[in-house]
């Protein structure tokens, strides 16, 4: 029973925000996508700051714990915008995987592997984000807008700073 309410069509809710339907359906689609990779991103995150090893280990644990407390937060702001847009948020572990742009990690890496695995997920999701802001701002979805502008402006800061960790 619960799922069957979970699973509800988002054109039958009656929300009347100045949003065309259709347009809120895709831009919830894309925040799903954008909660699931955040979800992996933070998982991912936190694994590193579990397990790096060698010279950089103390400014990566200390970089990783900021970073994978913003994620944490940012994950529930996500899924409460997509809840207000009338779409039902993934349900298990495998729906978060499922609807995930960013691969769960799977094999040991060196400090300087670590980083490059987490620059190019931020990367990734950074262009799936600007792609669904776009589609929120053509829609006059400003809040979504704004909030992966937020977000964005985060992830950028973060690929800067990983970056500059492993620069010489
Ligand atoms: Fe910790």
């Amino acid at each position: 029973m619960t799922a069957a309410v979970l699973k509800a069509k988002i054109n039958k809710e009656n929300i009347s925000t100045g949003i065309d339907a259709k347009a809120r359906q895709k831009i919830s689609e894309g925040l799903v996508e954008v909660l699931a990779s955040t979800y992996t991103l933070l998982v991912k995150t936190h694994v590193y700051h579990w397990n790096v090893v060698g010279p950089l280990f103390l400014p990566l644990h200390e970089m990783t714990d900021a970073q994978y407390n913003d994620l944490f937060s940012a994950i529930d702001v996500l899924a409460e915008r997509i809840r207000a847009l009338g779409l039902p948020t993934p349900l298990s572990f495998q729906d978060f995987e499922d609807r995930s742009t960013i691969k769960e990690e799977t094999q040991d890496r060196t400090a300087e592997g670590m980083v490059d695995q987490l620059v190019k997920d931020h990367e990734k999701l950074s262009r799936r984000m600007r792609e669904i802001a776009k589609l929120a701002d053509d829609a006059d979805d400003l809040v979504t807008a704004d909030l992966l502008t937020q977000r964005l402006t985060f992830h950028e800061k973060a690929i800067w700073m990983l970056r500059a960790t492993v620069s010489s």
